[in-house]
């Protein structure tokens, strides 16, 4: 396994404010990262400056060899970069395939889309049986599968998940967890900001928890799990 994005120094935030003050680690190819931190401490800043929803102020963004840095987010996407936003922003109004449709827009991924969506509601059956209903009608979990289905529709490489588990019970959450660990073992790399630390190191790779926009403590996912440095953080497990 190599590194599939080296981030370096990264600095952004909103406007005059800086909120990620030079951020560094690496996700590796064929791995699942954990990103830990807070409410505010900047892991959505993070997913939206990787995936060029905000510039990049400084710092290096460099993925299969390449800066992503100076690339508008429809170039990121052609290469491979996927975002599932927080609040997966389905479209309420539109049916479950059409928002499926949505995630293959892209020239990479509009060849092989229908046997993409194909795969996509075999993994889940439960969007299969609500394929023509209106996206707002499902259930949280279940517009959470969503949102990872549309990601996975456009041909990702790398998968930035943001939350996927924010305000589902507890079983749904696991089901959404076994469905990224699958993911892994078919090859995706993934980036997933999450604050359940316990849940998420329990199958990460590799964790990293941020604070303030910097990055506190990263290292493999059990050894983190264990560390007392993190059990004393506000973060907690
Ligand atoms: N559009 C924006 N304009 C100005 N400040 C923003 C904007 N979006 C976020 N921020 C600020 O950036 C900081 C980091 O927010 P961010 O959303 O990255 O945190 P987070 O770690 O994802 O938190 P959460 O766990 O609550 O999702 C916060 O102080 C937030 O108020
Ligand atoms: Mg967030």
């Amino acid at each position: 396994m190599g590194a599939l994005l080296s981030i370096r120094d990264l600095r952004a935030g909103y406007g005059k404010l800086e909120i990620l003050h030079g951020v560094s680690f690496t996700v590796e190819e064929g791995s699942i990262t954990v990103l830990l931190g807070a409410n505010g401490a900047g892991k959505t800043t993070l997913m939206r400056a990787i995936a060029g929803l905000i510039p990049v102020r400084d710092g290096v963004l460099s993925y299969c060899g390449e800066d992503l840095a100076p690339m508008p987010a429809h170039e990121r996407v052609e290469r491979g970069v996927t975002l599932s936003p927080e609040g997966r922003m389905v479209f309420a109004s539109l049916t479950v395939l059409q928002n499926l449709r949505l995630g293959a827009i892209s020239k990479r991924a509009r060849a092989g889309a229908e046997s993409r969506l194909a795969s996509v509601l075999r993994r889940f059956p439960r969007l299969a049986e609500r394929r023509r209903q209106s996206a707002g009608s499902l259930s949280g979990g279940e517009q959470q599968m969503l949102a990872l289905g549309r990601a996975l529709m456009a041909a990702p490489r790398l998968l930035l998940l943001d939350e996927p588990s924010l305000g589902l019970a507890p079983i749904m959450v696991k089901q959404i967890f076994a469905a990224i660990r699958e993911l892994r073992s078919e090859g995706y790399s993934v980036l997933l900001a999450e604050q359940n630390a316990q849940l998420a190191l329990e199958f990460a790779d590799q964790g990293c928890v941020i604070e303030n926009g910097a990055l506190r403590l990263s290292g493999r996912g059990a050894d983190l799990a264990a560390s007392d440095e993190l059990r004393k953080s506000y973060i907690g497990i």
